[in-house]
């Protein structure tokens, strides 16, 4: 693997809970990690940036990619740390389990991916510029990688990079780390949800949605 250029320091890189993640996500979770309205936006993204043709990456994954019903990709491809969760998951075409804070290469070829999703999972990784690096590798040129999250976490295995700060903050970090292995300046999105249900019509409002979106570059 290529050496990534690092951004985090040692404290950075602390998470409270320093027990093995597969332990955490040895039993499936078959529950929604984010609400309705925030899951709506994820996938009216999904439709705008993702072509049919596309082999998609849905790393960190569970049981749901929330990839919009309608859309047939060539390949959808899963990793996750649970391989229950992944098995339910219908969407993908085939799946890998690895506890990517022990290992961080990725089991793909080289520019064989058109575009990566991570949901709800960037707040979990200890070494997340080597993700990145691993990320430019295994995306064609041109190719995104989409990382999505929201206000919530597990708070005892994010690492202190991410429990320190708040929503903007979280975006500056993602975009500065995919920045410093050399992924192009990405488009970043804050937005508020809309709660589901008569606590949205009344103006309630759902999980906020936040959004790193990176292209890779023609020649790296
Ligand atoms: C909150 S869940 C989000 C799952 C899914 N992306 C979704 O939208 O429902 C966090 C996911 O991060 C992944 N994860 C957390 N720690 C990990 C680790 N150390 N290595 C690999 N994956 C990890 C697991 O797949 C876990 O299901």
């Amino acid at each position: 693997m290529i050496a990534p250029v690092q951004v985090l320091n040692e404290a950075d890189r602390y998470k409270l809970d320093g027990s093995d993640d597969a332990l955490f996500y040895a039993e499936p979770r078959f529950v929604q990690h984010l609400d309705a309205g925030f899951r709506a936006r994820l996938t009216s993204l999904y439709r705008e940036r993702i072509p049919p043709c596309a082999v998609v990456l849905d790393l960190m994954s569970s049981w749901v990619s929330h990839l919009p019903d309608e859309v047939t990709y060539q390949e959808v491809i899963g990793h996750g740390l649970n391989a229950e969760e992944l098995k339910a998951n219908k969407r993908l075409d085939r799946h890998w389990v690895q506890n990517l804070n022990v290992d961080q290469q990725l089991p793909l070829a080289n520019e064989c991916v058109d575009v990566a999703l991570v949901v709800a999972g960037w707040q979990y990784l200890q070494q997340p510029e080597a993700i990145a690096t691993e990320l430019l590798r295994v995306i064609r040129p041109r190719g995104e990688v989409i990382v999505a999250f929201s206000n919530r976490m597990f708070f005892q295995k994010a690492p202190q990079i991410w429990t320190d700060g708040g929503d903007s903050d979280h975006l500056a970090y993602v975009g500065q780390v995919l920045m410093a292995q050399g992924w192009n300046q990405p488009q970043l999105l804050e937005e508020d949800t809309t709660s589901a249900g008569a606590f949205g019509w009344l103006g309630g409002k759902g999980d906020p949605f936040m959004a790193v979106i990176a292209s890779k570059p023609i020649n790296s």
